[in-house]
């Protein structure tokens, strides 16, 4: 016993100094050994207790919509048009909805059909018209379906000439639906129709979204001294569990929550991250409604032919015909020729394919990016294209911002900045968590002023009153900043389609992108602001769809993003 002590002593002290070391090479990856030693202890400290966040999660009635109805009682008139809003978003489907359905009596993409009308051969087709498809759906057993609400897109393309357009489906409700294109170039064009979700599972997403806005859940930081603790927040908590912070926002009135830590008061908050995702949101059997290359996006067959040969634009024959038929009014924004975006609204697309072009464009310009990572990509891009522009290191943490770049000799300035939460970032300091309308109605505006917008990825965990609700304050901010200082210009970024499989759709699926876009769409649409339909580049364009587009399309959004700061020269 007396003889083996000194070698347990010996064993421990190896350990304490290696446990030291540890912690000391912790440290200096952290920061420097000095006097930030504390607060590496403290970061160290708050990845540790970073890992046992689940374990106090709130415990959400899942039966009622928690979001929808926290925050300021809208106006009558913006309760009004949030009622016209849902209502033109309302998305038919089984009925009743909630009774779950044996996955062979749901769609099968396999045993669906489309068919370009009319199937009778002779048939001419010139550009200028317009391409019907039928699309009908079938069960896994392969009987037809009776009731509508499968969600498909459609896409006319032509690879040999880097051509693509997006479709517009029309929902017949009873297994049908109609795919229109219009038809823009002379050539081949093959159609493309992909089922994304039954309607049996956008039912679920549709459950999971009114009742789980708990199913992505955020964390802060808390500090004072040497103590520290992390709390879970969220757009909105039960009330009835524990004490909360009430960090609603004071201009605008959105509401934001963390349980009060135990210790600390509310004041002691020293960012917002991600906290993480739920599991187990869907049973077993709804989980078949998800299931990646089965009925996750996957592409319907044709029974007859599935391309065209699209002849020359007709000559106009009467030309005084008082009968002009009226071209049906199709709702797309563009479409790709030799892989380069053709906006059919408005601007002239100009190619700004060297850096000096941009330059010259920018040229005494402030340009404010706000958003979220799909708008920070622009920035991005920007940077890497223009040498000019070099990025002015703010020491933000990467990928979160805020971020800024200057070209002093041009006097060009551009810069991002997050939009507030419920951004899913990582660690955001608190100082830094700012609400887009707030920062709008701190910029002076006018001509040389470009502001660009992103706001949608982060919002389809919740019901979409909460995003209704944010863009309207955006929506007011902009108002302020056109009437202060006229000539500003305001981009929109719309949703963009994105990579889906299980895990992907429930909390982000492009049916939640679709929502939310109708809605963006709809609430901007009377304003003097401009929109860049991300989702049709994406859906039009032949790369696969990702939330991050590829640069081949960001070229294209830049290059269009730049065509309307810098509209081409009308010809005379
Ligand atoms: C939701 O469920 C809770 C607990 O089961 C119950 O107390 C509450 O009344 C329910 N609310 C609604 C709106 O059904
Ligand atoms: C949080 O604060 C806002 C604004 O002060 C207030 O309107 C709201 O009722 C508060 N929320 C709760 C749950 O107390
Ligand atoms: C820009 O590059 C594309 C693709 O390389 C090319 O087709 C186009 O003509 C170029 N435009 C200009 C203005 O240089």
């Amino acid at each position: 016993m007396c003889r083996s002590l000194p070698k347990y002593a010996l064993i421990f002290l190896l350990l304490a100094l290696s446990g030291l070391i540890f912690v000391l090479r912790n440290i200096h990856t952290v920061e420097s050994w000095n006097c930030h030693t504390i607060t590496s202890l403290y970061q160290l400290q708050s990845r540790i207790q970073s890992s046992f966040i689940p374990v106090n999660l709130p415990t959400f009635y899942h039966n009622r919509t928690f979001c929808a109805h926290l925050g300021q009682k809208p106006s009558p008139e913006d309760e009004l048009e949030e009622r016209y809003l849902l209502d033109s978003i309302a998305w038919p489907g089984p009925s009743p909805p909630s009774t779950p359905t044996a996955l062979r009596f749901t769609s099968d993409p396999v045993h669906s059909l489309f068919a370009i009308l009319p199937t009778k051969k002779g048939r001419e087709w010139h550009v200028g018209d317009q391409l019907e498809v039928l699309v009908q759906m079938h069960d896994f057993q392969g009987r037809p379906k009776r009731y509508g609400g499968d969600f498909l897109v459609g896409r006319l393309h032509s690879p040999e000439l880097g051509a693509g357009v997006a479709g517009e489906v029309l929902d017949h409700k009873n297994g049908f639906y109609s795919a229109l294109f219009p038809l823009l170039w002379v050539g081949s064009a093959q159609v493309e129709i992909t089922l994304v979700h039954s309607s049996e599972a956008v039912a679920v997403l549709q459950r999971l979204r009114e009742e789980r806005p708990d199913r992505v859940f955020f964390k802060s930081l808390f500090r004072l001294g040497y103590l520290s603790e992390t709390t879970v927040c969220n757009m909105c908590l039960p009330p009835d569990q524990q004490p909360l912070c009430n960090y609603t926002d004071l201009y605008t009135g959105e509401p934001w929550y963390c349980y009060k830590p135990k210790m600390l008061s509310c004041d002691t908050r020293i960012n917002h991250a991600k906290g993480g995702y739920l599991k187990h949101l869907i049973t077993n059997k709804e989980a078949l409604l998800f299931q990646s290359g089965v009925n996750i996006k996957v592409h319907i067959h044709a029974s007859g032919p599935d391309r065209i040969n699209v002849l020359p634009q007709r000559k106009v024959e009467i030309e005084s015909s008082s009968i002009k038929p009226e071209p049906l009014k199709l709702a797309s924004s563009g479409y790709y020729y030799e892989d380069t975006w053709r906006p059919l609204s408005g601007v002239t697309m100009r190619q700004f394919n060297q850096s000096s072009a941009i330059v010259q464009c920018l040229k005494n310009k402030v340009i404010n990016m706000y958003g979220d990572s799909t708008v920070r990509q622009w920035f991005e891009y920007l940077i890497a294209f223009v040498p000019e522009l070099k990025e002015f290191n703010l020491h933000s943490p990467k990928n979160v911002g805020p971020f800024m770049a200057v070209d002093s000799t041009h006097n060009i300035l551009l810069k991002y900045r997050c939009h507030g939460p419920p951004i899913r970032f990582t660690t955001v300091l608190s100082s830094e968590m700012r609400y887009i309308s707030n920062e709008l109605d701190g910029l002076s505006g006018g001509p040389n002023t470009v502001v660009v917008l992103s706001i949608w990825a982060h919002f389809s965990t919740f019901p979409v009153e909460a995003y209704i609700r944010r863009l309207r304050h955006i929506r007011r901010a902009i108002i302020r900043l056109l009437e202060r200082a006229p000539g500003t210009l305001v981009v929109i970024r719309s949703a963009n389609l994105q990579a889906l499989d299980q895990e992907v759709s429930l909390y982000n699926s492009d049916w939640f992108s679709l929502q939310l876009d109708k809605v963006l769409r709809a609430m901007f649409k009377e304003m003097d602001v401009l929109l860049m339909d991300a989702w049709q580049m994406t859906l039009a364009h032949h790369l696969p769809h990702a939330l991050h587009p590829p640069p081949a399309i960001v070229k294209n959004m830049i290059d269009m993003l730049m065509s309307y700061i810098c509209p081409a020269k009308k010809k005379i």
